[in-house]
């Protein structure tokens, strides 16, 4: 439940990065020895990779932030439905796998509400390293006599198929090159975490990553990066309220294209010692956003940037060039009063004057962020089911929003 109308204001930090860690996690099944991963955000997604990996013999522990993998007891290969069915990007753990165990079987992932979200690049990419992938009862079974580094040219720049490649590549004989790679920063932690383990991944952030196979790798130490998009939400809550808010634990450079959206609008950000600080404004104005692979502006804030657009003066125009259905908030914020049509890739929003609090529906993750902060602009109360979305990518979300003045409770 979430009662508009009050401005943010105060410091807020960031937790680590969903994306950056649940490949991390999937990629610990490859090491040595014992792995220590800091920094791990506090997510049911994070629980859901856990089990996966405990599900083939890892052991895991967490404690606080911390989590500790030993995959050295791994014997089985097989991922089960219950869990990919709960979380797609399960699929990471593909490529780690068949080059440890020269075997992977993983419930097939389908669809989900963004989108159609095929894996034929991942498979391809697979393919090419040595594996044979067949699709049998509803599961994927990949299996090798022994990976081979190839150059693979990915069609798009996708960061799941990039970061399975990258795995699977890591303990390949001989050489890999990726070449139009996802070089997003989740891609990189993953690269500095491989090398960690004493992989040798060269180029990764850059769109050709080259990746000399070892024949094993050690245990490691690493911390994840902050989310730039759990970042990127806060910065535009407290643009979108006019507030005030220092988002700490940031790195500015993932967050350039966040940062030139709101100056557009009319918003302040400047940089600050320990992080950005964002200062509203009540008269934003209407903008246009492209989504794009990074360095481009990032389809998992198209939905927050929405939000602020819809009381934004002006007409915006959203457009989302990565995912093919990803505006089922659209209809939400409709609910709300927002004044949005939609033609073909790009969603055309006229900002109101005031948004109105109503009961609203979380139809996935960066959805149901978005209807919490139109929420917080809305007038009276926005009662948000299926909140369990959010709770797979926002860390303490209810208290985080609390500690800077929202009004929003969890029921
Ligand atoms: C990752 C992120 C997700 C983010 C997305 C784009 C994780 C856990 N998730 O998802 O939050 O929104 O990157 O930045 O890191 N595609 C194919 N075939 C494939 C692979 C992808 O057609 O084999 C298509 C997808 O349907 C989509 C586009 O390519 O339209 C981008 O997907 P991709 O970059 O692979 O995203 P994910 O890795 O799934």
């Amino acid at each position: 439940m979430v009662k508009g109308g009050r401005p943010l204001t105060g410091k807020v930090a960031v937790s680590g990065a969903k994306n950056a860690v649940l490949p991390i996690i999937a990629a610990s099944v490859l090491a040595g020895g014992q792995v220590q991963i800091d920094d791990v955000p506090n997510l049911t997604d994070v629980e859901t990779i856990c089990q996966v990996i405990s599900s083939l013999g890892a052991s895991v522990s967490r404690e606080g932030n911390q989590i500790l993998v030993n995959p050295t007891g791994i014997d089985a290969y097989e991922a089960p439905h219950e869990l990919v069915s709960q979380m797609r990007a399960s699929v990471v753990v593909m490529g780690a796998l068949l080059a440890r165990m020269g075997r992977a079987k993983i419930s097939h992932p389908g669809g989900c509400a963004i989108g159609t979200r095929p894996i034929n690049w991942h498979l391809k990419g697979l393919e090419a390293l040595g594996a044979e992938v067949k699709i049998n009862h509803g599961y994927l079974e990949a299996t090798t006599s022994g990976l081979v580094g190839a150059r693979i040219y990915l069609d798009f720049p996708s960061v799941g198929a990039t970061e399975n490649i990258m795995m699977a590549a890591s303990m390949a004989k001989g050489v890999t090159v990726i070449e139009n790679a996802a070089q997003e920063p989740e891609v990189v932690d993953l690269a500095n975490f491989l090398n960690e383990m004493g992989g040798k991944v060269r180029g990764a952030g850059t769109n050709i990553i080259k990746i000399e196979g070892v024949s094993s790798l050690g245990g490691a130490t690493h911390s994840i990066i902050p989310d730039r998009i759990e970042a990127g939400s806060f910065l535009v809550a407290a643009a979108l309220t006019a507030g005030d808010v220092l988002v700490e634990n940031v790195i500015v450079d993932h967050l350039k294209p966040v940062i030139a959206k709101l100056r557009e609008a009319g918003a302040e950000v400047s940089e600050e010692e320990t992080g950005l600080r964002v200062r509203g404004s009540s008269s934003l104005s209407a903008i246009d956003v492209k989504t794009q692979v990074h360095p481009g502006f990032p389809t998992d804030l198209q939905a927050p940037l929405m939000a602020l657009t819809t009381v934004a003066q002006g007409t915006s125009i959203i457009t989302e060039t990565v995912f093919e259905n990803r505006f089922m908030h659209v209809d939400e914020l409709k609910r709300m009063g927002a004044r949005i049509r939609i033609e073909g890739r790009a969603a055309i929003v006229e900002g109101v004057r005031t948004l109105t609090g109503a009961p609203v529906k979380a139809t996935d993750l960066r959805a149901g962020a978005a209807l919490i902060l139109a929420g917080l602009v809305a007038e009276g109360e926005t009662e948000i089911d299926n909140i369990y979305h959010i709770d797979r990518g926002y860390e303490s979300i209810v208290e985080k929003l609390q500690s800077i003045g929202a009004d929003i409770s969890r029921r």
